[in-house]
């Protein structure tokens, strides 16, 4: 008896100091609920431990040019977090041996880098990854981009960015999923689990961050960090749904935008921040601040100085402080005064300390420290990455089947992207090497090895003036079968601060392409771009356009496959093509004027893209069947107006309805279709888009078959809108769902 009194004793007074059966405390028993651990660990810091965990500077050589700053030398070792700069785990190890053996809790440091697309294996930029119209892909590619990573000691990307974009003058359009709301939401969603797979605590994933929160792409005029003008109602309908998708889908933290919204900067926006993303959202995890975005409140002319800066963001809802100290400097005073309360720094500190938990980071502080040759460019990753390369790139035109080159012996290959490597990469490329790289001339040489000759001729650079190469291109192409010109825009030409006041591609280039069209011989243009361009003088000249983005380091290899025929385009575009600057913003998913025909319309050039949203060839061609809909009781049925059916099925909000459409493979060869879904409400109290995408699923239809795609339609989720206060409804009344040109109605009774 005296023994289990002994033992009762002994578990109650390790239970009151926190610690486990084995003694030690609660937060080291990764057996331990992870809740349990927050509370212990949390119950044991000094006010200054956790203000620290709310911090990150740099460590290592950081390269990326707009984010230049004084790094802290002697960093400290109780630091929350680190964006690090390394090509292996050394560093970075060192760094946490620091912390896990020098500070009082050893409490393990973050290190978080912007694996934007790819870490050392280097996929297609993200906006031309939407135009695969492949999730699996993607969330395939961000896994394989995690394993890099988390080999490297990084445990925190900087990504899925899913902001919304319409405007292509903005350069930040690369690192997004384009101009549609769906589109961003279900890219957002692979990413995240692509980056976090099932158990964020597995070795090779990594926590995932969504940015920029929320509406960064509505920068005025495409000029970048600055104001936007957005209604609630457009927050609610356009720019969060992303958000809310990547936070059901588990995202660990959020990264608050630099951008101000309608008068109050997201970086000190409580609605967004705290309102809509914990209270609402109930996300669990943290939001960091972007790079020095708590100091810029005080040039947006919301802060006077540090301290209220630093008393905005916090008591706003962001959690983290990125590099500009200001938490560390003012959080003390600030709690001091009674102007930041404690319970919200205790809720913080959990947060953090929650995500560094689930990241098994207690457990397993230290990565591995391999050699590159068994932790980067493993054939998995790069095979994926050239597969998204060839479903990424978009066939624009192919006047008289010009596409595939076959049977052609000499191929002239012209233009200054034509044996470039690094501008295949592309902006915000990690660790990535333009030796790396696979060129589209090296591409073309092993592909039409044995075929063709193929001469490499660059013409003339970006832009400038130097027409001292255009002969010898004339000449090439003179003395040629095909003349393939590789137009466009330098890799870094878009990206963050990469804003431009026009999307035209620079006259030389034209120039060059309109010489070599004097050679009289057929013209494929390749165009390279980080955001749509302006290629309305362009398309006369070629034949054939390929637009191949920036598509990674297996480019050359990809758009090569795509020539030769060997593979055949799927691409379709995730963002609209405008004809001219001038037509910008232009996008699908806008509602309707009150005017029609020639009122409303510009009166010096056309008002309609040069391409489409959702436009792509093929070198086969799809024939769509009738689309009709049924009520999932099997009660009704309409198909589309086209077949002559007007009997208009009804169904209650609470029904499911069944949609489906046949699309048959008419040409010779194999090909994937991508259909897109879209529904109409024409007429409703808060007006609505002419057409929202709704759903959209890719397959492969071979020659001469036929499949039949379907969308499984929720009235709620996929007919509904929501109001200005986020709220969720479905309006009574007529509503069209369309796909392929067919249209058939329903009426929700
Ligand atoms: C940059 C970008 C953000 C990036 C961060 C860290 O300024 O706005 O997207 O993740 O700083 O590099």
């Amino acid at each position: 008896m005296k023994t289990k009194w002994t033992f009762f004793a002994i578990a109650l007074i390790m239970a009151l100091c926190g610690c486990s059966d084995g003694g030690s405390p609660v937060y080291r028993d990764a057996s331990a609920p992870v809740e349990k651990r927050v509370k212990d660990l949390l119950g044991r810091m000094t006010l200054e431990e956790k203000i620290m965990q709310l911090n990150q500077y740099t460590l290592g050589r950081n390269t990326v040019e707009n984010n230049l700053g004084e790094a802290v030398r002697d960093i400290p070792a109780g630091i929350g977090s680190l964006i690090y700069f390394g090509d292996d785990a050394v560093l970075r190890n060192a760094m946490q041996k620091k912390a896990m053996e020098e500070s009082r809790l050893g409490i393990p440091i973050l290190f978080g880098h912007d694996v934007i697309h790819g870490y050392r294996t280097i996929f297609p930029i993200p906006l031309a990854q939407a135009c695969s119209w492949n999730p699996d892909l993607v969330r395939r590619g961000c896994a394989a981009a995690a394993c890099e990573a988390a080999a490297c000691g990084v445990d925190w990307t900087f990504s899925p960015m899913v902001d919304v974009a319409r405007d292509p003058r903005w350069g930040r359009v690369m690192e997004g999923y384009g101009e549609d709301v769906h589109t961003n939401a279900v890219f957002c969603e692979a990413a995240v689990k692509g980056y976090q797979g099932d158990d964020l605590s597995a070795e090779n994933t990594i926590a995932a961050c969504l940015k920029h929160y929320a509406g960064y792409g509505a920068s005025e005029a495409g000029r970048d960090y600055v104001p936007t003008e957005i209604s609630d109602q457009t927050l609610w309908d356009t720019y969060l749904p992303p958000f809310e998708a990547g936070v059901k889908a588990g995202a660990a933290t959020l990264m608050s935008a630099f951008h101000n919204i309608s008068g109050t900067p997201a970086t000190a926006n409580r609605y967004i921040l705290t309102e809509v993303l914990k209270e609402k959202w109930g996300h669990d995890g943290f939001v960091v601040s972007d790079w020095d975005a708590v100091r810029q409140l005080i040039l947006q002319g919301m802060a006077e100085d540090g301290k209220e800066a630093a008393m905005l963001a916090f008591t706003a809802g962001v959690e983290m402080d990125m590099v500009d100290d200001l938490y560390t400097k003012w959080l003390p005073e600030l709690i001091e005064e009674g102007l930041v309360d404690m319970k919200q720094v205790d809720d913080a500190v959990s947060r953090v300390l929650r995500i560094k938990f689930r990241l098994g980071l207690f457990e397993r502080p230290y990565a591995e420290e391999l050699p590159e040759s068994s932790i980067y460019l493993q054939p998995s990753s790069v095979g994926l990455a050239e597969r998204m390369a060839v479903e990424s790139m978009v066939l624009l035109k192919n006047e008289g089947g010009v596409l595939p080159l076959e049977n052609v012996g000499r191929i002239a290959l012209i233009g200054p992207l034509a044996d470039s490597k690094e501008d295949m990469l592309g902006n915000w490329t990690a660790r990535g090497r333009a030796g790396d790289v696979v060129s589209i001339a090296e591409g073309l040489a092993a592909e039409f090895a044995g075929k063709a000759r193929i001469r490499v001729v660059k013409g003339c650079d970006f832009d400038g003036d130097d027409r001292s190469g255009f002969a010898d291109a004339v000449s090439a192409a003179a003395n040629s079968d095909v003349a393939v010109l590789c137009l466009g825009h330098k890799g870094k030409w878009s990206g963050e601060n990469c804003s431009r006041s026009t999307i035209e591609i620079p006259s030389i280039q034209e120039e060059l392409l309109a010489a070599v069209k004097s050679a009289g011989k057929p013209v494929v243009l390749a165009v390279s771009a980080g955001r749509p361009v302006d290629l309305h003088r362009i398309e006369p000249l070629a034949d054939a356009i390929m637009l191949i983005w920036h598509p990674g380091i297996r480019g050359g290899n990809a758009l090569a496959s795509l020539l030769s025929g060997r593979e055949n385009p799927s691409g379709k575009l995730a963002m609209t093509f405008p004809y001219s600057t001038g037509q910008i913003p232009i996008y699908y998913n806008r509602r309707n004027s009150g005017r029609r025909g020639t009122q409303g319309i510009y009166k010096d050039i056309r008002s309609t893209p040069l391409y489409e949203f959702g436009y792509g060839l093929s070198y086969t061609e799809f024939e769509y069947g009738e689309l009709c809909l049924t009520a999932e009781d099997g009660s009704g049925r309409s198909c589309d107006m086209v077949s002559g059916e007007n009997e208009v099925m009804k169904v209650p909000a609470g029904g499911k309805i069944t949609a489906e459409i046949t699309v048959k493979n008419t040409g010779g060869r194999d090909g994937y279709e991508t259909v897109h879904w879209y529904i109409c409400d024409p007429y409703s109290r808060i007006t609505r888009p002419v057409r929202e995408l709704k759903h959209f699923e890719k397959r492969m239809v071979s020659s001469g078959e036929e499949e039949t795609f379907i969308f499984e339609i929720d009235p709620l989720r996929d007919l509904g809108f929501v109001d200005s206060a986020g709220k969720r409804y479905v309006d009574k009344g007529t509503y069209r769902i369309m796909a392929g040109g067919r249209v058939a109605e329903l009426e929700i009774i």
